[in-house]
């Protein structure tokens, strides 16, 4: 046994290493509803969901004491109508940092502080207190000594980038460089990020076709239609990483460099108005399920690979009374009442569930007596709004079977059902799936599924029965 022990401390420093130096997704927790849960509840479902980074949109003090010695990193927010006030008086900043910051660390993690919200765009006749209120702040967090804890910034909209695209080209709109310019210092002097609320949803509404909807919800191009940067070269595959690439490339025609930018609000609405078609359940659990394993890879923006932006999912209940359109009001994963609108996994499904035991030998396979056309639905279905992983049943790869319509399915409902199930993904599709305990090698034989002779072949080859099937992620994985 003795030996195993050094083994087993590297092991966890290693895991420990590398899980500081990875991007995280948090959560947004507004306030513009009728009814807001208990904090106390607040702070259960964080934890039933393994969130471990939060984003109030102030600093209510019922949640900030129930988060409290719970391990979660809470980001605190100056309202926008606080805002003047801040940033016109030194002593009623350090009034601020006392009552909502220093009174609660360090039981509460405080690590950040939002200092308004798209003040520039939203509350333009601020915009000559911003940066003063940051100075505030920050003179009164170094007073309390909580500088090296707590960081500060301030969100900026999307909407500050005159023209995002080509990203390489982008630049803030000339009207604020006075204020952008004091602005950028401030990060750069005190280790601090320029906070983005970063949302594809806009754009694409916004772009009326020029973006395909692909694009925006990071589900992967065909080939022909990616969308490439012509001063650089680089290739975008999802809209998410073109804005923070603009971002970047705006920030350095300010002559500024090595600021990271922070994503700290980014999402989908669930739900909009009768001209709003792209706000859909479907939709939205597409672009947040992949916006969380896109972050949680860690691959950084075509431009600074090195660089993944930490990235607080916008939002976790619908706000109801928030103004302008339908889909304002329906950006949340919950209603207000606790009620799941859709499920959506904090972790990153395609890398750390690990095999639950529960599933181990239980495949989620196509129901071969299900109508083809309902087959195709919920084929169509998983590996769009589903986001299961269904690369490998594309023309030209392994698993691809023209004719195939069960074995193709069954591939795609086992991919999804893997993924999902430990956050509340069902093998159901309609009716069109089934779970069974069987190989579905054997499976086929017996039910004399119209697996071609060749997919069996390669899925007996090579012990594929170990290979492919364990974890039964997937039917064929070559
Ligand atoms: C607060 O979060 C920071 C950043 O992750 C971490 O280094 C620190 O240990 C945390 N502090 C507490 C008291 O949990
Ligand atoms: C820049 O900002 C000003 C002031 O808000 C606005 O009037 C103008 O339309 C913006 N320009 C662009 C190109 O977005
Ligand atoms: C950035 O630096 C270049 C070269 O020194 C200068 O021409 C340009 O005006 C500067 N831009 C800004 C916004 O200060
Ligand atoms: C990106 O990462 C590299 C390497 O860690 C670092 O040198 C650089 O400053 C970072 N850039 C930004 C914009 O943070
Ligand atoms: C994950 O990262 C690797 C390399 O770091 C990259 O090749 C791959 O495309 C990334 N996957 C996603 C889903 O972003
Ligand atoms: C929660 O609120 C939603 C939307 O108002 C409603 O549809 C649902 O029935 C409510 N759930 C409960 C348990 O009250
Ligand atoms: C399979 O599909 C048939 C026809 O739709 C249906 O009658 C049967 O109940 C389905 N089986 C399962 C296990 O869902
Ligand atoms: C189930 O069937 C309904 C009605 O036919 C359809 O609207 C829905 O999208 C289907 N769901 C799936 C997952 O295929
Ligand atoms: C998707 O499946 C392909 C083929 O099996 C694999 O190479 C790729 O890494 C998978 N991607 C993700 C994000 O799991």
């Amino acid at each position: 046994m003795l030996p195993k022990r050094p083994h087993g401390v590297v092991m966890l420093l290693m895991l420990m290493v590398f899980d500081v130096s990875g991007a995280f997704v948090g959560i947004t927790i507004g306030n513009e509803m009728s009814n807001l849960p208990s904090a106390t509840d607040i702070v259960a479902i964080l934890k039933e969901k393994k969130i471990q980074h939060v984003r109030l949109i102030d600093s209510n003090h019922q949640m900030l004491t129930a988060l409290a010695n719970t391990g979660i990193e809470v980001m605190v927010g100056v309202p926008n109508d606080q805002l003047l006030c801040v940033g016109q008086s030194r002593s009623t900043a350090a009034d601020w940092i006392n009552k909502n910051v220093a009174a609660y660390v360090p039981a509460t993690n405080i690590t950040y502080i939002a200092v308004g919200d798209e003040v520039l765009t939203n509350i333009p006749n601020a915009a000559l207190v911003l940066v003063p209120a940051l100075q505030f702040l920050q003179s009164a967090l170094l007073a309390a000594n909580l500088n090296t804890q707590v960081k500060i910034s301030s969100p900026h909209s999307m909407d500050m980038i005159s023209k995002a695209f080509p990203p390489s080209i982008a630049t803030f709109n000339s009207t604020w460089n006075t204020v952008m310019s004091q602005y950028l210092r401030f990060p750069k002097d005190t280790g601090s990020s320029f906070m983005l609320n970063a949302q594809p949803y806009y754009g694409y509404v916004g772009g009326q076709g020029v973006f395909p909807l692909e694009y925006a919800l990071f589900r992967s191009l065909n080939p022909n239609s990616q969308i490439s940067d012509p001063n650089t070269n680089l290739f975008y595959t999802n809209m998410f990483d073109a804005i923070i690439d603009a971002t970047y490339n705006s920030i350095q025609a300010m002559n500024f460099t090595e600021i990271p930018v922070l994503v700290t609000a980014s999402g989908w609405p669930w739900r909009g108005g009768p001209n709003e078609k792209a706000a859909t359940v479907d939709n939205a659990l597409a672009y947040n399920t992949n916006l969380i394993r896109h972050v949680l890879n860690n691959s950084g923006t075509p431009s600074q690979p090195m660089n993944q932006s930490s990235t607080y999912i916008f939002e976790l209940f619908n706000e109801d009374l928030r103004s302008g359109p339908e889909s304002e009001k329906s950006w949340g994963i919950m209603f207000p009442n606790t009620t799941t609108v859709y499920s959506l996994s904090f972790e990153d499904v395609a890398t750390t569930i690990p095999e639950s035991p529960a599933l181990r030998g239980m495949f989620c396979v196509a129901n071969s007596s299900a109508p083809h056309s309902a087959l195709k639905h919920s084929l169509d279905w998983a590996c769009g709004p589903g986001s299961a992983n269904c690369s490998a049943i594309q023309p030209g790869q392994p698993c691809y079977e023209s004719d195939n319509i069960v074995a193709v399915a069954s591939y795609a409902f086992n991919d999804y059902y893997h993924r999902t199930q430990a956050s509340g993904g069902t093998c159901s599709f309609n009716g069109t799936a089934m779970m069974t305990s069987t190989d579905p090698i054997l499976l086929a034989n017996k039910l004399q599924l119209p697996f071609t002779s060749a997919l069996k072949r390669r899925l007996r080859r090579t012990n594929l029965a170990l290979k492919c099937l364990k974890g039964s992620r997937s039917l064929c994985k070559i």
